[in-house]
């Protein structure tokens, strides 16, 4: 669909436009009453978000960040699906699967109240993805952009057999220092340390970034809560459907080895990402749809 064709099909005046973006992609700009957003049709990926009283964005997004010649984006809120990390089959197929890097359908836009706007986009098996993975299904995103931004991202398994989900919200946050950054809420719960092979250990208080950190938390609770002296807020994220989230910095080396991330981005990110990974393996039979979900709020301090 042209840029026109979808401001024709699914604008809401005044709130929801359809641009051309980066790499010339399509993106939806929303702008209502609470708060601004951006999602980019590639990847279905949520670029942007921002509370008319926050004066920097929820969401990082790398300047090297491009999405040309089927790369993911660097920020935002790559969908890893369906499978999170490196393909859990060993046969070289993409890490994070396949989705982050196809330009996903508009399905429906809503204008909830002036505050409030939806916008749903899709994606389902074609021949190309039944030959990365052998399933039909429908997936759908839905963007609910107001006072916070809710995400979920419904699987239906449109086939004849059951088939197994790993997959990420894998949200990267802006945060004003990450030496003051704390993440807290998975106090007293065990993480697989993938920093050190998967390393099983135990977090005893708040989560501090003074090093690489690349952790799935086991056990979850629904609230975890960012801390960001530096910006002068938090952001309280809720969950539902997964039992693990990932925490992942890439600290100096890995920032500077990776070339869509500026040297010193890693001080101003921290990815907190609502998850089923490990051993939180999500079976979907057929006919059935299963819904993992994240919502974003901030408080000023
Ligand atoms: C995190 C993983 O979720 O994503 C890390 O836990 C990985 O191991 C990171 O490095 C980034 O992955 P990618 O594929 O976007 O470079």
């Amino acid at each position: 669909m042209t840029i026109d064709t979808l401001n024709q099909h699914h604008a809401i005046a005044d709130v929801l436009t359809f641009h051309t973006g980066m790499d010339d992609q399509p993106i939806a700009k929303i702008h209502n009453a609470t708060a601004t957003a951006e999602i980019c049709l590639y990847g279905g990926h949520v670029l942007s978000y921002k509370p008319h009283h926050e004066t920097e964005d929820v969401i990082f997004v790398s300047d090297l960040a491009t999405c040309a010649d089927g790369k993911a984006i660097r920020g935002g809120i790559p969908i890893c699906w369906p499978w999170f990390g490196a393909d859990p089959d060993g046969l070289g197929r993409p890490n994070h699967g396949f989705v982050r890097n196809r330009l996903w359908q508009v399905i429906a836009t809503a204008a909830i109240d002036s505050g409030t706007t939806k916008l749903t986009l899709g994606l389902s098996d074609t021949d190309d993805t039944r030959n990365l993975w052998p399933h039909p299904f429908e997936l759908a995103i839905a963007i609910t952009v107001g006072k916070a931004l809710t995400v979920e991202l419904i699987t239906r398994n449109t086939g004849l057999t059951p088939f197994k989900l790993t997959q990420a919200l894998h949200t990267y946050f802006t945060v004003g220092d990450i030496d003051r950054v704390r993440v807290r809420g998975l106090e007293g719960k065990y993480y697989l340390d993938k920093v050190e092979g998967d390393t099983r250990k135990f977090q005893s208080g708040a989560i501090a970034i003074t090093s690489e950190v690349d952790r799935i938390y086991l056990d979850v609770p629904a609230v975890l809560t960012i801390d960001d002296p530096a910006l002068d807020r938090q952001i309280h994220t809720t969950s539902s459907g997964n039992s693990t989230a990932v925490v992942w910095n890439p600290w100096i080396e890995k920032a500077a080895a990776m070339g869509d991330l500026g040297n010193t981005d890693y001080k101003t990110m921290i990815c907190v990402e609502t998850t089923n990974a490990a051993s939180d393996v999500i079976e979907v039979a057929p006919g059935e749809t299963f819904c993992l979900s994240a919502s974003y709020r901030v408080n000023r301090l």
